[in-house]
């Protein structure tokens, strides 16, 4: 089993898309463990996207992602890490395919909905900067 990191950008939370996005993750079998509307801070933004830092993109992103609410989420799950981004779709929107989140609602790569952590190292990463251990709940079905 493993934990990732799932963030509904500005975009998404702005369309009412929070709702639809949980309910696909939730419909796949995943297990919702921890979850935030909240606005983030320039410094989390810089470290969640460190790996852009120099490109030409990267203020564009960092003053978006900080521009309002983002909804962000951790998830539990056989091969979630890998499987949620499956479920994500491609990161530029062109070549998104249908069927996959931003295939079926992202039309720029700029405002591409949601971000999931693409191995095990980054969400751990990008789980302990948005994330306090007590705000995370591991519970079994047992109703
Ligand atoms: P995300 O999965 O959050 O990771 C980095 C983000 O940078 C990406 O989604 C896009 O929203 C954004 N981005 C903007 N331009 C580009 C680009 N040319 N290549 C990759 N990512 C880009």
């Amino acid at each position: 089993m493993e934990k990732t990191f799932l963030m509904v950008k500005p975009d998404g939370v702005q369309r009412g898309l929070v709702g639809e996005i949980v309910k696909r993750f939730e419909q796949k079998g995943f297990q919702l463990i921890g979850s935030k509307l909240t606005v983030i801070t320039r410094e989390q933004a810089e470290i969640h996207y460190a790996e852009h830092k120099g490109k030409d993109f990267f203020e564009r992103l960092v003053n978006f992602i900080t521009s309002g609410p983002v909804f962000a989420m951790v998830w539990h799950g056989d091969q979630v890490i890998t499987l949620s981004r499956t479920m994500i779709g491609k990161t530029n929107s062109l070549e998104a395919a249908p069927g996959t989140i931003r295939g079926d609602y992202a039309v720029h790569t700029n405002l591409n909905l949601i971000h999931g952590s693409d191995s095990p190292e980054s969400a751990e990463r990008e789980i302990n900067n948005f994330f306090q251990p007590s705000e995370i709940h591991m519970y079994t079905k047992n109703i």
